[in-house]
């Protein structure tokens, strides 16, 4: 099958250009995820379609998603790449394995350097806010990681707005380099977040949005019509049902097929074009574990949703009223 070709967009105010789908890590390779012949099959395709964007973090598979992506992308030519990690979630039961402070900032980002086999990471971020870290040290580390050339910009993920106002006013008032990315998560069942608290924030800073689980971790593909599909990601890890496995989602679901069909696509696809399509976004994130899910996804790239049918999927995913899945 002929694959689109892939367009780029600015990172927000930045100059790097990061191709309009990404491809990332989590649940998808290392431990938990394809064989290794897989990943390279997968990420090869990725790469040869045009993605140079790849995220990883270092807590998916516990840094074994950072080896395996890290194995592959050691192929290509890094100048041609945009490979992020991130740095947050308790890597150990050792009590300063975790966290934004300047400690596990420092030791984390070494460890993500050597498992993915890479001198810089161009987008480091901070998975999640930390409660118990000033933020002032944080943003002093990051700033610190630009100027060392470890990394190259640094980012947030799932920050609130309020969040993203403090931090960007401290950066200001300390000359720091502020985080330029924000990693939201965006698709038709979980945009309330993103419409009504971050994306304002985001753009009013020249923020980039590199948006996570963009078919809201495949339910909008209708794999789940008749449940729960042996082996799909739901059935494997149940605890993500909370919020997006509904009645009420997979009903929208359904409905959600009859305007694929009218377009000759798969649900995929239009879940994909439209999170594309949103103001804000820098880059839509994929997920794929599987070589033929890539292939069905760049489908989505160009793609074109009119205004009659971007009204008709706001109808049937209002921003109110669904509840909303966490990671
Ligand atoms: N910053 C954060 O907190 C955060 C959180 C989550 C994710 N992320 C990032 O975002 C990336 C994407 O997230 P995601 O994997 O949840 O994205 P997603 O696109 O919402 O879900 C991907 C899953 O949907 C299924 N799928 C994908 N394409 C399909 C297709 N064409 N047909 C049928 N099923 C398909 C696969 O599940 P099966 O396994 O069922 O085949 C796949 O694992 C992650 O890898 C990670 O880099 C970031």
């Amino acid at each position: 099958m002929q694959t689109p070709e892939m367009f780029y967009r600015s990172l927000g105010r930045c100059g790097t250009r990061v191709s309009v789908f990404g491809l990332g890590g989590w649940l998808s390779y290392g431990e938990s995820g394809a064989d290794p012949q897989t990943v390279r099959t997968i990420l090869t395709t990725a790469f040869d379609a045009g993605i140079n964007f790849f995220d990883i973090a270092d807590i998916y598979s516990k840094g074994e998603a950072e080896r395996a992506m890290g194995r592959v992308l050691a192929d290509f030519p890094r100048h041609e790449l945009v490979v992020s990690s991130k740095v947050f979630f308790p890597m150990s039961d050792e009590v300063n394995d975790r966290g934004l402070s300047r400690k596990h900032i420092f030791e984390s980002v070494h460890g993500s350097l050597q498992r993915i086999g890479t001198d810089y990471l161009d987008i480091y971020f901070c998975h999640r806010f930390d409660e118990s870290t000033p933020v002032e040290e944080t943003a002093q580390a990051m700033d610190d990681l630009v100027r060392q050339g470890k990394i190259l910009y640094w980012g947030t993920s799932e920050w609130t707005g309020a969040q993203l106002h403090q931090v960007h006013r401290i950066c200001d008032k300390r000359n720091l380099h502020p985080p330029q990315v924000e990693q939201p998560q965006l698709s038709l069942i979980a945009r309330r977040k993103f419409e009504q608290d971050v994306r304002p924030v985001a753009l009013e800073y020249g923020m980039g949005m590199v948006v996570w689980s963009p078919l809201g971790m495949g339910i909008l593909t209708g794999k789940y019509d008749k449940g729960l599909s042996p082996g799909s990601r739901m059935a494997r890890e149940q605890w993500l049902c909370k919020g997006r496995y509904t009645e009420q989602n997979l009903e929208r679901v359904r409905r959600f097929k009859v305007f694929a069909d009218e377009l000759g696509c798969s649900r995929a696809q239009l879940a994909l074009a439209w999170a594309r399509d949103q103001a804000g976004v820098s880059s839509v994130i994929l997920g794929a574990p599987r070589p033929e899910q890539l292939q069905d996804n760049l489908g989505a790239l160009t793609l074109a949703i009119d205004e009659d049918l971007k009204q008709n999927l706001d109808n049937l995913f209002p921003t109110a009223g669904a509840e909303e899945g966490e990671e």
